[in-house]
């Protein structure tokens, strides 16, 4: 981008910035999130009754996960029919009056789009293993056994065992990357590629903003299916050589022509800087950002439920080389949890002594850094993981699984096994919502699908607006500055005393204004030097009430204009 300033007015590069990089992205679950109807699950009407809270939050897009009609094996990830709505979460005009009235107070929807696999309950898949020589026997990935019966090579799905599954009807093997219960879609055949474009355009004509692209980078297979391919953190599954061919052609059949702003982001594993590049440079159309998992790795060790400590250092240092790398080309996603992750303030703050203190600590780092953050459910009130005391009270499919694999078949210690999914598993995240603390926590008047985390009585909506330190009130003025104040959104980063142990120490530049954050990633104070004098710049904002200007208190950041 050249410097505005020489060839117009400096109005000239935040109008040409696409409405996303000033933009806060809340995602609902909408299992968790609010339930209308008393049956125990949360559903569109729930979302609907919530919209006040979420405008008020300022949030300017709501990401649905998934509300299509599904089995459920995997809360919906695992869809039966891509043109309708689930009837546990509702009806497809209860959608079109939540999208009416979010677009009314200014919220955009973006739809969850899982594509990479259907259920085996999706009618596509049905006529697809009715026989082989179907007309849809080649839209999913079928396979003879090898001489010896066994599958056609060793890989293993995304939640335990096999990632193939022998149909009797036909002795052939499908692949499934996830479950048994996703086969994988084949997106070598246009026929697939183009039943896919349509029904997204359907999604766009009824008034969606975009699309949250579930596991997109997986779409493009190297289909020689070779052993050994998909162990380890490289994930040579992916990102076969047509996937950028598939996401411009995706781009160009679903959006060409179009008028209005959307916003598309592709959930990418194992994707690295250089690929991102590639995918979010505007100029060759594919997605406007993507979610990349590295700094999310980083406290796991043979295996995502192998939780090791994290090493603070290599987690900003990681989160600036992404920085730096989109730095020119391309666009950053922000997160720190969603649905598939534990709670920030578990993970990587003091959930008990300083939780208000390390919730709000991160969530000023988070959204001060560039690219578009994305708040998940709860994290604004500084929800916290779950300890349920038995894998009876999980619900998630990855836990289950891994916990079965694991004590029946690796005769590891259940104790030690709960451990991991205490620390790693997807239902710290998928808890219900905490309203306030009335029964259930104001989630459903009926029996919850999943327990509700003990601690809803002390953490909770209406408790935390009520506090004077109330982590839901700062970040409403953190989506506030970004809206507001260029720097924030488009400003260069800079990352400062990158070794430093506890302090993360970074700087926003955009024309004549830098901004400076200091937070104290510690449970001690911080009374060292901070990499830049501060004597006489402006204080914007801070997570404790009273600004000493003195050491940094536990868990105490600041954000300073200089
Ligand atoms: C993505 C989703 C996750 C789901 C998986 C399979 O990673 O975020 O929840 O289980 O894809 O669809």
């Amino acid at each position: 981008m050249t410097d505005a300033t020489e060839n117009g007015t400096k109005d000239d590069t935040s109008t040409a910035a696409p409405w996303w990089t000033r933009a806060v992205v809340y995602q609902v679950y909408p299992r968790s999130f609010a339930d209308s109807d008393g049956d125990g699950i949360g559903d569109l009407g729930g979302i609907r009754s919530r919209l006040g809270y979420l405008a008020k939050l300022g949030v300017d897009v709501i990401w649905l996960s998934p509300v299509y009609p599904s089995p459920q094996h995997d809360n919906g990830y695992d869809i039966r029919d891509y043109e309708d709505i689930d009837p546990v979460f509702g009806s497809l005009s209860d959608f079109d009056e939540l999208v009416a009235d979010a677009h009314s107070r200014g919220i955009r929807i973006v739809m969850d789009l899982v594509v990479n696999h259907t259920s085996d309950e999706h009618a596509w898949f049905q006529e697809s293993r009715s026989s082989t020589d179907n007309p849809k026997r080649d839209w999913y990935w079928w396979r003879a056994p090898r001489e010896d019966g066994s599958a056609p090579n060793d890989w293993t799905s995304a939640f335990s065992g096999p990632a193939w599954t022998l149909d009797e009807a036909t002795g052939e093997y499908y692949l499934h990357l996830f479950a048994k219960q996703q086969p994988d879609l084949n997106w070598e055949n246009p026929d697939v590629r183009q039943a896919v474009y349509a029904m997204m355009r359907r999604w766009l004509d009824r008034g969606v903003d975009g699309f949250r692209m579930d596991v997109i980078n997986l779409i493009a297979k190297r289909a020689e299916f070779i052993d050994g391919e998909n162990r380890g953190a490289g994930l040579g599954f992916t990102m076969g050589p047509q996937i950028h061919e598939f996401l411009q052609e995706m781009n160009r059949e679903v959006f060409a022509g179009r008028e209005g702003e959307y916003l598309t982001v592709g959930e990418m594993p194992g994707v690295s800087i250089e690929d991102a590049v590639l995918f979010t440079d505007p100029d060759r159309a594919e997605v406007d950002m993507v979610f990349q998992f590295e700094h999310v790795s980083l406290d796991s060790g043979a295996h995502k439920f192998d939780a090791i400590p994290l090493d603070f250092v290599a987690l900003k240092t990681n989160l600036a080389r992404w920085q730096d790398g989109l730095a020119e080309r391309g666009w950053n996603s922000l997160y720190l949890n969603n649905h598939d992750q534990p709670r920030l303030v578990s993970r990587f703050g003091n959930d008990e002594q300083y939780r208000v203190e390390s919730a709000t600590l991160w969530g000023l780092v988070l959204h001060l850094h560039r690219g578009t953050p994305y708040i998940y459910q709860g994290e604004e009130i500084g929800m916290t993981n779950v300890r349920f005391e038995s894998i009876e009270y999980y619900r998630d499919i990855e836990s289950i699984n891994h916990y079965r694999e694991a004590v029946e078949e690796f005769d590891a210690s259940p104790a030690s096994v709960l451990a991991g999914v205490h620390a790693r598993g997807r239902d710290n995240a998928r808890t219900p919502m905490h309203w306030d603390a009335s029964e259930h926590a104001g989630f459903t008047t009926g029996k919850p699908w999943i327990e509700v985390n003990p601690n809803y009585p002390e953490i909770n909506v209406e408790a935390d607006r009520a506090s004077s330190s109330s982590v839901f009130d700062f970040y409403r003025k953190l989506i506030a500055l970004r809206h507001e104040n260029e720097t924030v959104a488009l400003g260069d980063f800079e990352l400062l005393a990158p070794s430093h142990p506890t302090l993360y120490a970074f700087t926003r530049t955009r024309g004549t204004e830098t901004l400076l954050v200091v937070a104290n990633v510690s449970d001690d104070a911080f009374d060292g030097d901070l990499p830049v004098d501060v004597t006489g710049a402006g204080l914007v904002l801070g997570n404790y009430a009273n600004d000493t200007g003195g050491p940094l208190r536990p868990w105490e950041a600041r954000l300073y204009r200089l």
